[in-house]
């Protein structure tokens, strides 16, 4: 999926006819370290903080070897750290918030084309790869992690460059019962992460992230700092699930605090598909996951293990209960006496524990690792998709999807269940609308090594895989959770050829019809796309 030259050439003759003769014809070193040149000055001129150039500012030509440290810092998919892939110009880390906005300032002044990076997550890489344009420049998030917690006021101001662990790490700092519903790998950037909605373990008790958000910090399209009260409703309404960078660039987000007990409950338990004849667990897992108390969060994993005669799907269910392990057990015997959980399977333990635990942390390992950078579940070569699901699924069909399961080297699927909150709350609240009837959510991912000679057979196996679940799983549009992005559902092709109508094709499966109203709004607060990728929200023309 490379740059093909009529793309380019587009694009340069739409947005950078100033330096046309520069980029396009000749993009030599020299022309790339003038437009450097002018945004660094540019950007001198609107702020009034002081920046060193030295960690601020990487570029090939300065050093090649730091350039490439810092782009792959965050860059979680290493598959868009190939040779192949198109890469910044030049990256900008900016140490404070009045930077970010200049570059915005800049980027427009110069026409420069950019991508910004929080945590790196971006299964498709849209943060710091683009296919549709270049030059581009990457501005990185990576300075910017400030977080202040009030525990008197419930709430916690956080910067987009932080990550999940680390906010989790702040929290718990402070106290044991408050903590924030938020997502499961510790490393997840807070500037994706909550710009798509953002699930995780304690969303049927509270909601997604974007359900507990209070206020926000951004830069609009023209450089101007807007907060919730002078940025209106409707822009406020699109930030909180509409998908990254569409609308504006997140400095910060206001958060809401949300009660947890002093101590939960954790387990794991495993069963193959031999220890569930019949398929009865499976089955009823999937009927009642999404219908019991709401502070019981029971997902499934599904991996593979064993050699080709042996070869077998593992599921693992993994609980995670607000509450004690007496008070578990009670529930779960007569709710789900069929996984036959026992004493033994279960932990008690203190909210910031369960997210070292959801995190892939070592049992007993310190709460200081949250404020590693890196998560213990690694960076990954991977492609991965995403379904909703409305009714149980067959016998039938699951056994069609442990045959393909145990086909693929390393599979992994998670089954989060809804329900609770999550269906109490309106599809238009936010923009994320997989609400009220959705069982449970899918999320479908093959990981390969970096020797594998054929990335593409992985490809093709998810690719087949997601075609086979077709027939279970909704329809009409077939729902897709829009911070597990999929170039597979469509993209933007170009700026000039953006368009809202073809957009909806993939806008509906991420937003149902909440997809019109963000149109609306991105039309009013960008219409002339300045904020662009290839999945972006598309101003109607
Ligand atoms: C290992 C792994 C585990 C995950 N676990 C969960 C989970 O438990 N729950 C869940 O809901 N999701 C999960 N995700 C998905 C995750 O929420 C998304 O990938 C999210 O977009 C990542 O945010 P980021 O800041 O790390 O990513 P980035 O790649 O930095 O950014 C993602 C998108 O947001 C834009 N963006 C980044 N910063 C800003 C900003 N400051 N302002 C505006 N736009 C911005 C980017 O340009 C890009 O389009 C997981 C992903 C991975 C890879
Ligand atoms: C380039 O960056 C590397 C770190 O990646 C550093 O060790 C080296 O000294 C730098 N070289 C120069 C010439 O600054
Ligand atoms: C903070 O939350 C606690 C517990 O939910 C509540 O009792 C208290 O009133 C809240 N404080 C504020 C200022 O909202
Ligand atoms: C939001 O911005 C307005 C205008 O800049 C300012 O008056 C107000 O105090 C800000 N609100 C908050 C909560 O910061
Ligand atoms: C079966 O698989 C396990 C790994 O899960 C392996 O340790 C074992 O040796 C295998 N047995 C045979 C007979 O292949
Ligand atoms: C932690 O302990 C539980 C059992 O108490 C076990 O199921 C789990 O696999 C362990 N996790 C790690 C990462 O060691």
């Amino acid at each position: 999926m490379g740059i093909s030259k009529p793309l380019h050439t587009i694009s340069c003759i739409s947005f950078l006819v100033l330096y046309f003769s520069f980029y396009c014809i000749t993009p030599t070193s020299s022309s790339s370290a003038s437009l450097q040149n002018e945004f660094i000055s540019c950007v001198k001129t609107n702020t009034h903080v002081d920046f060193p150039l030295e960690t601020t500012l990487f570029a090939p030509a300065k050093n090649v070897s730091m350039f490439n440290q810092v782009l792959e810092s965050t860059a979680q998919n290493l598959r868009f750290l190939a040779k192949s892939m198109p890469k910044p110009g030049f990256i900008f880390r900016p140490i404070h918030e009045s930077q970010v906005q200049a570059s915005i300032i800049c980027s427009k002044k110069l026409g420069i084309h950019f991508r910004v990076r929080s945590g790196g997550h971006d299964f498709e890489a849209m943060s710091f790869v683009s296919r549709i344009e270049t030059p581009f420049i990457l501005i990185d998030f990576s300075k910017l992690r400030q977080i202040d917690v009030d525990i008197e006021d419930n709430s916690t101001w956080v910067q987009a460059g932080a990550t999940l662990g680390e906010l989790y790490y702040r929290i718990a700092e402070k106290s044991k019962i408050h903590g924030f519903p938020a997502g499961l790998c510790t490393s997840v950037g807070i500037g994706g992460y909550m710009t798509g909605g953002g699930y995780g373990s304690l969303m049927r008790k509270y909601g997604l992230a974007g359900d507990n958000v209070l206020d926000v910090k951004m830069v609009d399209a023209n450089g101007k700092l807007l907060n919730r009260t002078s940025m209106g409703e409707d822009l406020f309404w699109a930030l909180r699930g509409g998908g990254g960078a569409s609308f504006g660039i997140v400095l910060a987000w206001n958060i809401k605090l949300v009660p947890v007990p002093e101590t939960l409950t954790m387990f794991t338990v495993t069963k193959t598909p031999k220890q569930d004849p019949g398929m009865k667990i499976i089955s009823k897992w999937q009927r009642m996951a999404s219908k019991v108390m709401e502070e019981l969060h029971i997902r499934v994993e599904f991996t593979a293990v064993g050699n080709k005669g042996n070869r077998t799907v593992m599921m693992s269910y993994k609980g995670q209960f607000l509450g004690e392990k007496v008070t578990l057990m009670k529930v779960m015997n007569k709710v789900f006496p069929e996984l036959g959980l026992t004493d033994q399977d279960c932990t008690e333990m203190s909210w910031i524990e369960s997210a070292l635990r959801n995190g892939g942390f070592a049992n007993g390992s310190s709460i200081d690792v949250l404020l590693q950078l890196q998560s213990p579940l690694g960076k990954n070569y991977f492609k991965a998709k995403s379904d909703f699901v409305k009714e149980p699924i067959s016998p039938l069909g699951i056994k069609g999807m442990f045959k393909r399961l145990i086909k693929e080297d390393t599979p992994f699927l998670n089954w989060t269940p809804y329900g609770g909150m999550m269906a109490r709350i309106p599809e238009s609240e936010i923009p994320f609308p997989h609400r009220n009837g959705i069982l449970f959510q899918i999320l479908y991912q093959t990981n390969w090594p970096e020797n594998d000679k054929r990335p593409s057979r992985h490809i093709n196996w998810i690719r087949e895989l997601y075609s086979y679940m077709a027939p279970y799983v909704s329809s009409n549009p077939r729902q897709a959770y829009v911070n597990y992005r999929d170039l597979d559902l469509g993209q933007n092709m170009n700026n000039a050829k953006v368009n809202s109508i073809e957009a909806k094709t993939w806008g509906a499966k991420y937003f149902k019809d909440n997809y019109n109203r963000l149109v609306k709004i991105k039309t009013k607060v960008d219409p002339e796309n300045f904020f662009r990728y290839e999945q972006s929200i598309p101003p109607m023309v």
